[in-house]
């Protein structure tokens, strides 16, 4: 899928508050500073779309971005940032919760992993309640650039065999990339161009 036009649309705080179209529409979601903001970049070639920052909390509120004037992407703040106070985490977490409960409109959610990390708790139990809540969801891979090829395909392994112990029957869906290098745009951009023409034609 080729971009068009990438446009900044609004940001708030309140799900009932985001755009009306009923337009197709992608979240992305992560701890803090694991590149959420750095893949929507990416995949528009787009250097600012996006607000990024080397400190994490950066984005704190609902981003939405209208891509080919036709769907949504939404960059969400991170969960899990342990300096922010205890209750603007709590805020936090109510209206992405919120967000993830009560927009219909969301076809998929992408939950972004480190890869140079060890599957962590916050992540798992995050994914596990995608499920419960029968939501979508596919992972990626972030910060591909700060392995060798050898090491990206022992640590998706080692996430794999983490999760299949633990909930899930087969690994979800899953993409590899970099924001620095540009990795996975491709792959990104036709598995969301491939569900937004699904949805048209049904
Ligand atoms: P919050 O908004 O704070 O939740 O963070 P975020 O998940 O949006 O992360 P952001 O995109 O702001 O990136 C955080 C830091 O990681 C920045 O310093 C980015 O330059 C860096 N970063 C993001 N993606 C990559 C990547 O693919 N490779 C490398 N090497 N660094 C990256
Ligand atoms: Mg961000």
């Amino acid at each position: 899928m080729k971009i068009k036009s990438a446009e900044f649309v609004m940001s708030n705080t309140d799900v009932a508050k985001c755009p009306k179209d009923q337009l197709p529409e992608y979240a992305f979601i992560g701890r803090s500073n694991v590149g959420k903001s750095s893949l929507i970049n990416m995949l528009t070639s787009r250097k600012s779309l996006a607000k990024t920052s080397g400190r994490p909390g950066k984005t704190q509120l609902i981003n939405h971005f209208i891509i080919n004037k036709n769907w949504f992407l939404v960059d969400l703040p991170g969960y899990g940032y342990a300096r922010v106070s205890k209750s603007t985490k709590k805020v936090f977490q109510k209206f992405i919760t919120a967000y993830f409960e009560k927009r219909r409109q969301l076809v998929s959610a992408f939950v972004l992993v480190d890869i140079r990390h060890e599957p962590q708790k916050i992540d798992l139990a995050f994914m596990q309640w995608l499920g419960e809540n029968q939501i979508p969801f596919s992972i990626i891979f972030t910060k591909a650039d700060k392995l060798k090829p050898a090491q990206i395909e022992k640590h998706v392994a080692v996430y794999e065999e983490k999760l299949l112990q633990d909930v899930w029957e087969e690994m979800p869906n899953y993409f590899v990339t970099s924001s620095t290098k540009d990795i996975g745009k491709e792959d990104v951009l036709n598995y969301i161009g491939q569900i937004n023409e699904e949805i048209k034609g049904a």
